[in-house]
């Protein structure tokens, strides 16, 4: 459905894209992936025809980025990462506005606006000021306007950023449902956790680098396989008993320890196991058998995402 090819952008000197390769199928919900400044938005830009690339080839629905841009604007939804501000416009005028521009016929306005009001949960603010919406709701007010010609394609730069997490729950669920209904959905964001869950697919750019494409359940796999993942956990020690530096010296001699942080003044240890070392008690044992007085003993699990995040990261330097 999207297919880039050595995609390459430069400002000046700067090189945004840098021969980025992407392809994604149709029905597939793909999150975009990556820090600020990594080139989400210029890529999202040139397969919304609205960015020429200065070296590659996209293509959408089939359709040639370079030749095809009338015909591409047709088929895709393209949401900016900034809305824009719209004076004493209600909703209804305002998604009127973008209906009658997308040349949909005056009678069928009416109901494709209610439609689309329905689907985003906006219909309560039909005839709210733009300007007097949440930012919540101006989000997903956004997606209705990009949804009013029925587009298969959806391209959405940074929906859900500066929600609160009720409001980014409820843009989550809005774009699974646009994924059930069959939409090819582009997602960008620079936060893994806000999109994993609804995915079916992930890109992560960083530096106009794609440094991973795929499923998932893959980055997963791979992260766990590269011992990316890792659990940690905090102990305090009591003031009796055998010294924080003691008791860190006798942990990193065990194969099964990656690494020990130690906190002096705070009587404390972060002790970071490898991957695959099943169960916590031999740091129990270990630390008992120094003569540590253990205070507190919380294992963390080190989210997955951010080891993930941390392995592809690595792969740069
Ligand atoms: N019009 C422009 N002129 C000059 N440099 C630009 C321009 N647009 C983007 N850039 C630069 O290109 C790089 C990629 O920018 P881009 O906006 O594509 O990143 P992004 O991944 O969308 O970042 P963000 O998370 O901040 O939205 C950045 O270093 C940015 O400063
Ligand atoms: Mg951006």
């Amino acid at each position: 459905m999207i297919e880039a090819k050595g995609l390459t952008k430069r400002y000046g000197t700067l090189t945004a894209l840098d021969a980025l390769t992407l392809n994604i199928g149709p029905g597939e919900v793909f999150g975009f992936i990556g820090p600020n400044g990594a080139g989400k938005s210029t890529t999202m830009k040139i397969l919304a025809c609205l960015l020429t690339p200065d070296a590659g080839s996209a293509t959408v629905c089939g359709l040639d980025v370079a030749s095809r841009g009338d015909d591409i604007r047709k088929v895709i939804g393209y949401m900016p990462d900034f809305l824009g501000v719209y004076d004493d416009l209600t909703v209804d005028e305002y998604l009127q506005f973008f209906a009658a521009a997308f040349r949909i016929e005056r009678a069928r306005r009416k109901v494709i606006v209610d439609q689309v009001l329905e689907l985003t949960d906006l219909s309560a603010k039909k005839h709210a000021l733009v300007d007097s919406l949440s930012r919540g709701m101006q989000q997903r007010l956004g997606v209705a306007r990009v949804l009013i010609h029925d587009p298969k394609v959806l391209l959405l730069d940074e929906p859900a950023s500066g929600l609160d997490p009720r409001a980014r729950i409820e843009m989550r669920s809005l774009l699974v449902e646009l994924g059930r209904m069959g939409k090819t959905l582009m997602v960008s964001s620079h936060i893994l956790s806000e999109l994993a869950e609804m995915c079916t697919s992930i890109g992560i750019i960083e530096r106009g680098k794609l440094l991973y494409a795929g499923s998932i359940e893959d980055a997963y796999a791979r992260t766990r396989e590269a011992g990316g993942h890792r659990e940690r956990i905090a102990v305090r020690l009591e003031e009796e008993g055998c010294g924080v530096r003691e008791a860190a010296a006798r942990l990193e001699r065990d194969p099964r320890v990656a690494r020990v942080v130690v906190d002096e003044p705070g009587r404390t240890l972060a002790v970071e196991l490898n991957a695959g070392s099943h169960g916590h008690h031999f740091v129990i044992e270990a630390l008992v058998s120094v003569g540590a007085r253990i205070a507190a003993f919380q294992p963390e699990d080190v989210k997955l995402e951010d080891a993930f995040l941390k392995l592809t990261t690595g792969a740069l330097q």
